[in-house]
């Protein structure tokens, strides 16, 4: 896998042409992901590893992509360390029992790994299945979006009772944040033992946070993480949402990659990074919508752009949108394999 174009990229070394994987490349975009979805629930899906393999295998072998991502959550660890989790079509993801009180923050638990053993049974699945063939990527959110959930019992669009807790509580969320970050680290390293090739962290509304806040809510507990990980040949890649901001103080938690959106010029933000850090991304996925001229003209204007910079994974910005259509992502992939320096 050393060799597999994505991880060379990861490690910023030259590669042919820039590797492609996709946020929510297992998804509702897909009609052959409905016809799972409509037999189980999406919980069921992720615990159960011939499932989660099945879904995992999609986009490899429907779009022909050049990594693996693991079909899960990253709202699993927060399940684990006892919310009460379910996801509603339509109304998104729900904790029963969010986390508001000194009580409910004793309450969690830490020691949560064997409750997590049907994702390192899914990672030997899919890798049984991937064969050699292409990297998979691990993953798990940060502890600042997994907190919010957690805290707000659901998606929030301004994050209220999350914040409120960081100003009036900040012991309280402080305790909150180390419990994630301990259960993250050992769950990340379970799923690099269990055999996964890569793995992202999702910081998916640390976007949300002032830098000050930033810095002491979220990007400290990912530097804990990330010293944390058994990384040998494993590269960690980072994503948040707003990483067009906090790259520079993202980069000092030294990851691998860090994943950009699309508000910046990729070649820019990657010439201000350190040295050794790659980049992934950046194309809007609204793109994706757009007629098949102006996916490839899009596509091939950022790989000229980045062609003299190793060290570059195509992705998007963020996820997938389930409406997006199927055939424009397999076009997307396509002319990217047609593609070279
Ligand atoms: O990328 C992949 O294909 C791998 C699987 C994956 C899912 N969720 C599957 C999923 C990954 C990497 C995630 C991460 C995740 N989950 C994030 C971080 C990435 C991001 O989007 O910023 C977040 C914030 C979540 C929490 C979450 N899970 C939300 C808010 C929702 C519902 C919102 C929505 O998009 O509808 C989910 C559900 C979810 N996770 C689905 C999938 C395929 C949809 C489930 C369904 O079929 O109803």
């Amino acid at each position: 896998m050393r060799d597999s174009l994505l991880i060379k990229a990861a490690f910023s070394e030259k590669t042919e042409r820039p590797p492609v994987w996709m946020m929510r490349q297992a998804g509702r975009f897909m009609k052959e992901y409905w016809d799972i979805k409509n037999k189980y629930s999406f919980l069921e899906m992720c615990k159960t590893p011939e499932l989660a393999a099945d879904v995992t295998m999609l986009p490899v072998n429907l779009l022909g992509i050049d990594g693996a991502i693991l079909f899960s959550d990253i709202l699993v660890t927060g399940e684990a360390m006892g919310g009460d989790l379910s996801f509603t079509q339509g109304v998104g993801p729900k904790f029963a029992n969010p986390v508001r009180t000194q009580a409910d923050v004793d309450n969690l638990q830490t020691d949560v790994s064997h409750k997590l053993q049907y994702v390192a049974d899914a990672i030997k699945v899919i890798q049984q299945r991937l064969n050699g063939r292409i990297p998979l990527i691990g993953f798990a959110g940060a502890p600042f979006t997994v907190m919010s959930y957690l805290v707000e019992g659901g998606s929030s669009k301004d994050f209220k009772l999350t914040k409120l807790m960081l100003h009036n509580e900040p012991q309280m969320a402080h305790q909150l944040l180390s419990k994630i970050a301990a259960v993250t680290a050992d769950y990340l390293n379970m799923q690099i033992a269990a055999g996964v090739n890569a793995v992202q962290i999702f910081d998916s509304w640390a976007q949300a946070l002032a830098w000050d806040d930033y810095k002491e809510f979220s990007h400290r507990y990912i530097t804990e993480i990330i010293s944390r990980l058994n990384r040998k040949d494993i590269p960690v890649i980072s994503f948040c949402k707003g990483s067009s901001v906090f790259a520079p103080l993202m980069a000092e938690a030294k990851p691998d990659v860090i994943s950009i959106d699309w508000n910046v010029d990729l070649l820019d933000i990657k010439q201000r990074l350190p040295k050794g850090i790659a980049v992934q991304g950046n194309l809007d996925p609204h793109i994706l919508y757009a007629d098949k001229k102006v996916i490839k003209e899009r596509i091939y204007r950022l790989f000229d752009r980045m062609k003299d910079e190793p060290g570059f994974i195509f992705n998007l910005g963020h996820g997938i949108m389930p409406d997006i259509p199927f055939d424009n992502v397999k076009y997307a992939v396509d002319i990217i394999k047609e593609y070279s320096y």
